[in-house]
């Protein structure tokens, strides 16, 4: 079998133009223009092009878009006193402080001080209580962006046996809370888990977010199973030339592929996903702050 490629990179387009129509609508008929303000604190090159892609798709979907580059030694108070002021600010519907923080600054501090109403990346205890409840408010974005690609494809997930691979409160655990709500059986495993190879092989739908080049191996897949990548890691490519690098997700594509009926690729397949649903969460907090 040779696996069908689930084209992240299309479906976000998509989602994106649905989301300036929103923005359309929310501007002509209730006089909103949704607002997201990005924090990036420190100089790390990934954070950077992370948080120059979100401003800027922010602003192509039609919604404002704020940018506070911060010095990597402000202090904890500093940082503190804007997230207060963006909570404050009724143009800023979405708050997202790019993680991680540099190490002098409590990134539960951070987190704690953003309003939840305008917690776009669902990391405030509230959002994570009102997901596990199945309560209206942001989801997500990376776990949400799987889910999108895995309906897509599949339709009704019910019934369906999901193993999830990693843990993070970022992935593994929202991932866990939306397939259950979507009537799946889930499996959370990880790092340590003994006999990965012969849990995974049971999945009929495989989420990749344990953050090891590779690690899953193309004979852990069922044949048929629905592969979700969620790895994003630069190796050594030689081939490419001295010094190159390469993006690889968790999972080794190739191998699985010849398994799998649909596998993400890495880059273009849960990536791109995961602005788009920020953007998705943005409308949400912009709708919800405004009845
Ligand atoms: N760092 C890596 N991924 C994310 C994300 O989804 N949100 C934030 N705030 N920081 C990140």
């Amino acid at each position: 079998m040779t696996a069908k490629i689930i084209d992240g990179k299309a479906f976000a387009e998509n989602l994106r133009s649905r989301i300036a129509g929103h923005v359309e609508r929310l501007k002509a008929e209730h006089g909103i223009t949704p607002g997201l303000a990005v924090v990036i604190v420190g100089e790390d090159p990934a954070s950077q092009v992370y948080v120059s892609s979100k401003a800027k798709q922010t602003a192509e979907v039609g919604m404002n878009s704020y940018k506070h580059e911060l010095p990597a030694d402000i202090s904890e108070a500093d940082l503190l006193a804007l997230i207060h002021r963006l909570n404050a600010d009724p143009a800023v519907h979405g708050i997202l402080v790019q993680m991680p923080v540099p190490r002098h600054i409590d990134p539960n501090k951070v987190i704690e001080a953003i309003d939840p109403a305008k917690d776009v990346d669902c990391f405030t205890p509230a959002n994570v209580g009102k997901v596990q409840i199945g309560l209206p408010g942001p989801v997500s974005c990376t776990p949400l962006g799987c889910l999108m690609l895995l309906r897509d494809e599949l339709g009704s997930l019910e019934g369906r046996h999901a193993v999830i691979i990693g843990r993070s409160n970022l992935v593994g655990k929202p991932m866990m809370q939306l397939l259950l709500r979507d009537n799946c059986t889930v499996t959370v495993a990880h790092s340590r888990t003994r006999n990965l190879a012969d849990i995974v092989r049971q999945a009929d739908i495989v989420v990749a977010a344990v953050g090891r080049p590779q690690m899953v191996k193309g004979d852990w897949i069922k044949p048929g199973a629905t592969v979700i990548d969620v790895g994003i890691n630069r190796v050594p490519a030689p081939e490419k030339g001295e010094g190159k690098t390469r993006l690889v997700g968790d999972v080794d594509y190739a191998a699985a592929a010849e398994q799998a009926a649909a596998i993400t690729p890495v880059p273009g397949g849960v990536g791109p996903m995961t602005i788009a649903c920020l953007l998705a969460n943005t409308i949400t907090t912009a709708s919800l702050i405004n009845g």
